[in-house]
């Protein structure tokens, strides 16, 4: 398993329908299966190729009918409400899709690959609590991971849309090192756009993005 995954694992509540959706090798549902995290599990992927990754990892588990398989899009194919989600490694705009089209879980866990952004302003619109916001390290890579409940409400702020609650209340060298890019890659535009306009706009990313990176500082 990799640090990603590992790091997700970690984060998973007990339940007792649980669904990866997404699942493709399995990985995370044969962790919450060997702990006895939940009563039964669905892997689900949009892929009958990737499903049977999971199919071959998980086959005692399937045999004992401990866990399902499902080819299907999203939550599609499930018969039952799982009371947590989890789907990781799929962009944010997929997610949203996926999880607009029922009630929200009980709990989530979310790792979207891009469009984080997107993904808290939906949760929050649709009555969530989100428990955790935080930007984690694999290597040099950097994933954004949600955890939290469909009910319970929240209240987020904008800069915490578009960076993350836990990542301003306590920064990590993970979030810590996005900045540092993204306020080198937003310097590195500004040499090349001519246009006012999206120089203005290059301008008030870079001050917001450098407001951040020394707030982060002065903690360091
Ligand atoms: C990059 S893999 C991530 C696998 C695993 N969840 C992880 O985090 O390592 C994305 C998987 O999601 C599946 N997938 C993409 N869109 C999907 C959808 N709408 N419903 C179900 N599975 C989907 C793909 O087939 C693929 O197996």
């Amino acid at each position: 398993m990799t640090e990603r995954l590992a790091y997700i694992c970690r984060h998973i509540p007990r339940a007792r329908v649980f669904a990866d959706i997404g699942c493709d090798h399995g990985y995370c549902t044969q962790y919450v299966l060997e702990r006895g995290l939940c009563e039964r599990a669905y892997v689900s992927d949009v892929s009958a190729e990737c499903l049977e990754k999971a199919k071959t990892l998980l086959q005692n588990e399937i045999a004992a009918g401990r866990c399902i398989p499902v080819c299907a899009d999203g939550l599609e194919g499930i018969p039952e409400a799982a009371d947590c989600v989890l789907c990781a490694g799929l962009g944010g705009e997929e997610m949203v899709r996926i999880l607009s089209l029922r009630p929200l879980p009980e709990h989530f866990v979310l790792q979207p690959m891009k469009n984080t952004e997107k993904v808290r302003r939906f949760l929050v619109a649709r009555g969530a609590k989100l428990e955790l916001d935080v930007t984690f390290p694999e290597g040099k890579q950097c994933y954004d991971l949600l955890v939290g409940r469909g009910t319970g409400g929240d209240v987020y702020s904008e800069h915490e849309y578009r960076y993350g609650r836990d990542n301003l209340k306590s920064p990590g060298r993970a979030f810590y090192d996005r900045v540092l890019r993204d306020v080198n890659r937003t310097r590195g535009a500004l040499a090349r756009v001519k246009n006012a306009i999206q120089r203005e706009a290059l301008l008030a990313r870079l001050a917001e993005l450098e407001g951040i990176q020394d707030a982060i500082e002065e903690r360091l």
